[in-house]
């Protein structure tokens, strides 16, 4: 398979396809470093440029239009600096986006739907899904895991106010267990047998979720799987980079301080990050290319 996945014609490979250059990943703010984990673990010498939109977090309420709008401005901002590759570390974005972003971009583009849809439809009978309520509404997840298993049954709630919690740093505060057993209890009372995480900012808040939901009930992370078809990509491409490593880059739309917290949280070495505007269009180039000899 290639990153098109099966049911989309393949699309040209960059033509300024060089293993140096970085995979894009963004999301609206903290939600895609839970991705950007799993590439690290998966993908350990890539390069990334993070881009979190957090000028605009949270996206989860916002309309379809908007965020195809963001999708592009953001994916135009990384192909002005260079990458290879984009990942939607979004949610949202996948569900709203990923086809439009395809048909206007010329280099390989991965959302988390259908990865994750394959995963949740490969274990599970009853599945739960946590997503924003623009995800929710959209039905992606719904839609995905019913043309791989027609007969599973598939519950999607949107969850408003999980992403600011996560924003915000009260993942802890005495009120969280409540809010997010608000969300939990009708899918519980569904019996679901798993629980997709159809947000990025949800892996935060596992260990609140962990004292929600029964151990018996199978967690799927949609970061795993699509890192996995990002492996196949740079497989299939020959894109991998396979030169000495270079350090990620962080970039944010609106105030580092909090990024910065949550990132140092997540990740094991506390990042730079930097401000950007997404507007700002002769970049300076930070993943110097190797002059051929
Ligand atoms: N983390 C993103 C997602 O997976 C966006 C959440 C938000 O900003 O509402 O949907």
């Amino acid at each position: 398979m290639t990153y098109s996945q099966a049911s989309r014609p393949a699309q040209p490979v960059p033509d300024h396809g060089d293993n140096h250059q970085p995979i894009g990943v963004f999301d609206s703010g903290a939600g895609g470093l839970t991705v950007l984990k799993e590439l690290e673990r998966q993908l350990p010498n890539e390069p990334l440029l993070y881009l979190g939109d957090t000028a605009r977090v949270p996206y989860g309420t916002r309309s379809p239009e908007e965020i195809v709008e963001f999708a592009r401005q953001i994916i135009r901002w990384m192909v002005g600096r260079n990458v290879k590759m984009v990942v939607m570390a979004c949610n949202t974005s996948s569900a709203l986006a990923l086809d439009t972003m395809r048909q206007e971009f010329d280099l390989p583009i991965l959302g988390l739907i259908q990865p994750a849809a394959a995963l949740a439809s490969s274990r599970g009978q009853r599945i739960g899904v946590i997503a924003t309520p623009t995800t929710a509404k959209s039905h992606a997840y719904r839609d995905a895991i019913r043309e791989r298993s027609p007969h599973t049954a598939v519950w999607e709630v949107g969850c408003p106010e999980f992403v600011p919690i996560v924003e915000e740093g009260r993942i802890h505060h005495p009120e969280t267990l409540g809010t997010v057993r608000t969300y939990i209890q009708p899918l519980l009372d569904q019996g679901i047998d798993s629980l997709v995480y159809g947000c990025t900012h949800y892996p935060h808040l596992a260990p609140v979720l962990d004292q929600v939901l029964p151990r018996a009930i199978v967690r799927i992370d949609p970061a795993v799987s699509i890192v996995r078809d990002a492996k196949m990509v740079l497989d299939n491409l020959e894109l991998h980079h396979t030169g000495p490593l270079q350090s990620h880059r962080f970039c944010v739309t609106g105030d580092k301080a909090q990024f910065s917290l949550l990132a140092n949280q997540w990740l094991n070495e506390p990042p730079a990050v930097e401000q950007v505007s997404l507007s700002a269009t002769s970049p300076t180039p930070i993943y110097p290319i190797p002059l051929a000899i």
